[in-house]
């Protein structure tokens, strides 16, 4: 049976656990076989990409296997192609796809009609891959068990900010995100999340941060909501996340960005560059988190995987 990856309750919390400390291996240079020998990840993009594009394909490679982009612009599927043509004919290539897209819909009907593993680069509602690199991250700072940590949210609540959720669902630790009025999370992950760790949602940033462990913030405006910048940026006005603001944060505390940041509005230039900033250590740990999450879905030997190889 093939598994995906459209969002981190996909994997149990013992296998949550087990993907982050092969990631940690990876990072370590102890792991350096090559599952993915022989097979080829498609990567679809219908949005922009600098850190998951070059990370995924990086990744392919380095597990021995072959990565190919495939544009939303030059494929059929900008044209109008059934999603579940496209899953159904790429399943018959590939071995897997990691795809970046608007409706998490679309994905998901992609993952139902698709007999290879999918995997989340992105929708509207939720960037997966992403949150299991900053896990990694606040792991390599403060401990493997992530349950006694508090992690701030400030600012949009998006796609990130929705996977956050589904982290503390799983890891339960303790999350607080501070989101202006009409910019909150998605109520139904919200709430699954609540049932499972102690979730407050506010309006008040100082409020979020008191002596959080973890300081998080995302761009304001959001691949695909280019037209509602000017709203946003009143929106979010007092949600800048300054030194001042970091202050009030445990002293031991990190600051994340999934990056691209927009220094001068969601953070300041004196945070990302400051000395509490791993900005780049996440980014880096993208790779890993992702390489460990391919050679659990497509590194099973052929037959295991329901993959285009067991076709050859
Ligand atoms: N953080 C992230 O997903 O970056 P890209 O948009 O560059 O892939
Ligand atoms: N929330 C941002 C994340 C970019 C990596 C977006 O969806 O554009």
């Amino acid at each position: 049976m093939k598994r995906d990856f459209l969002s981190i309750p996909d994997f149990d919390r013992d296998e949550l656990y087990e993907i982050l400390e092969l990631a940690h291996r990876l990072k370590r240079g102890e792991y350096r076989e090559q599952p993915l020998a022989g097979k080829t990840l498609g990567m679809i993009f219908e949005k922009s990409s600098t850190r998951t594009r070059v990370s995924f394909e990086v990744g392919t490679y380095q597990l021995g296997g072959h990565a190919l982009f495939l544009s939303s612009r030059d494929i059929q599927l900008g044209r109008g192609e059934p999603i579940r043509d496209m899953a159904r004919v790429l399943s018959r290539y590939v071995d897997g796809i990691m795809i970046r897209t608007f409706a998490h819909s679309m994905i998901e009907e992609l993952a139902s009609f698709a007999t290879i593993p999918i995997i989340n680069g992105l929708t509207d509602l939720l960037h997966p891959c992403q949150v299991m690199a900053d896990v990694m991250t606040i792991q390599e700072n403060f401990g493997r068990d992530l349950s006694d940590r508090t992690i701030a949210w400030i600012g949009d609540g998006n796609n990130m900010a929705n996977s956050w959720l589904n982290a503390a669902f799983r890891f339960g630790f303790e999350l607080r995100l501070a989101c202006p009025e009409g910019y909150r999370p998605d109520p139904a992950t919200l709430e699954r999340a609540r049932g499972a760790a102690n979730v407050i949602v506010t309006a008040d940033p100082s409020e979020a941060i008191r002596d959080a462990d973890v300081v998080n913030t995302d761009v304001w405006t959001s691949m695909g909501q280019e037209e509602e910048t000017q709203a946003r940026l009143k929106a979010f006005a007092g949600y800048h996340v300054d030194a001042q603001l970091m202050s009030l944060a445990s002293e031991h505390a990190i600051f994340l960005h999934c990056l691209p940041a927009h220094r001068g509005e969601e953070v300041a230039d004196e945070v990302m560059e400051g000395p509490q900033s791993r900005v780049f250590d996440e980014a880096e740990n993208r790779l890993h988190a992702q390489k460990a999450i391919m050679v659990r879905l497509m590194g099973g030997a052929p037959g295991r995987t329901g993959s285009a190889s067991n076709a050859r």
